[in-house]
């Protein structure tokens, strides 16, 4: 099947001969389930049959919202977690459990990953460092150096949208006997499936295009069949699930996913030209502009004309009064802390993602005081250009 056909089809309607078939997974809030006989929850405890026993172990909404991940991703299995950065701890957790406690990281990071592996990891042993993803020759040296157990990067770089070379990644990643786990969450399956280029791990915020509508707070992690089950294992005692009304939203958002996203795909083209060309714009950010760093990997790895909804751009000569500025005057598109909603959204990452990047490092990534990124929403592309317009005319 199709994107399109999966996004409607997969982890749904389970076929049970004598009784009825529910059209949508419900939303089982069971905390636990029990048998007619003792020696079955022993056989599902035991592994020995499939059923479910405990909530925190596994439930039928999360397992509906799971096959259908996993179907949009090629992954062996995937598990549904409380938030984007949960999956990002309970993945990079599980591919150190038995690899050298060293993660080789993507210098453009969302700005709470980074703080992650700072905060959390690094107190508990697991030292890190940091290489441009973009630069092959780089990330081998860093690799022979560093003996990485993970390498951890994103397929288009948050705010910048810098895109690697997943698959010659993965391979060195598998010389050197290190998982890569790639954040899927600006590309979404739709247009980049880490694991079918040989990625450990993929996994995404399930807040952002996955669920679209802004009514959720999920993860999703996707593994190859080597990494599932300890993923699995360790979300059993650590816990960190999605909880059934959620994964009842997300895989109600996955079904009109793929056609939010080509509209918000084709929507951004449009602001990234229209921005490009605009006297009070000093930089556009897009994959799809012929400027784009990395136009040859976004060439070879994406769909063609396909290059995300999110349009990062620096305001001519606006300090962080101007921008402030800017946010104020917009009259239709939302000055929110997220991406991926139906609705187009701006951030100021100097003070929302990237806030915890001390300036002096901001500055280092590129990422500028008068950046502002873009979530293209499905709206009328008039209406979002004109509302960009007004607010550009002004700050
Ligand atoms: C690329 C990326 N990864 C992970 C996350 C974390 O997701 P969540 O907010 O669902 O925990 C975000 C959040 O903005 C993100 O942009």
């Amino acid at each position: 099947m199709k994107i399109h056909s999966k996004a409607v089809h997969a982890g749904d309607r389970k076929r049970k001969t004598g009784t009825p078939i529910p059209v949508v997974t419900p939303i089982h809030t069971a905390a636990s389930f029990f048998y007619d006989s003792l020696e079955s929850i022993d056989k599902v405890f035991a592994g020995e049959m499939h059923g479910y026993a405990y909530s925190r172990y596994d439930n039928p909404s999360n397992a509906a919202l799971e096959e259908l991940v996993s179907s949009l991703e090629s992954a062996h299995g995937t598990l549904a977690t409380a938030s984007g950065m949960s999956a990002l701890q309970i993945a990079i957790t599980a591919a150190l459990t038995d690899r050298r406690k060293h993660v080789l990281a993507a210098n453009a990071l969302y700005g709470a990953t980074v703080k992650l592996l700072h905060q959390v990891f690094e107190p508990f042993g697991t030292t890190s460092s940091f290489v441009d993803i973009c630069d092959l020759d780089a990330i081998q040296k860093s690799i022979a150096a560093e003996k990485p157990g993970v390498i951890l990067m994103e397929t288009i770089s948050n705010p910048l949208l810098r895109i690697g070379e997943i698959d010659k990644i993965a391979q060195m990643a598998r010389d050197a006997g290190a998982c890569l786990i790639v954040d899927n969450t600006f590309a979404t399956p739709a247009l980049v499936r880490p694991l079918e280029l040989g990625a450990n791990i993929s996994l995404s915020s399930a807040t952002k295009y996955l669920s679209g509508h802004g009514d959720v707070i999920g993860g999703l992690v996707s593994c190859d069949e080597e990494h599932f089950e300890p993923v699995r294992a360790l979300s059993r005692i650590y816990g960190p699930i999605l909880g059934p009304f959620e994964c009842y939203l997300t895989m109600r958002g996955i079904k009109t996913f793929p056609l939010r996203f080509d509209r918000q795909n084709q929507n951004a083209i449009r602001v990234a030209a229209y921005l490009s060309k605009h006297p009070g714009v000093e930089a556009v950010y897009f994959p799809g502009l012929a400027n784009h760093p990395d136009q040859a990997t976004t060439a070879r790895l994406l769909p063609a004309d396909q290059f995300g909804a999110i349009v990062s751009f620096e305001i001519e000569g606006a300090d962080k009064q101007g921008i402030f500025k800017f946010f104020d005057r917009l009259k239709m598109i939302v000055p929110a802390t997220s991406l991926g909603d139906v609705h187009t959204m701006a951030l100021y990452p100097a003070i929302a993602s990237h806030r915890d990047i001390p300036p002096k490092q901001r500055a280092r990534l590129g990422i500028r005081d008068n950046l502002v990124r873009l979530s293209v929403g499905i709206e009328d592309i008039e209406d979002i250009l004109a509302d960009l317009d007004q607010a550009l005319e002004l700050s």
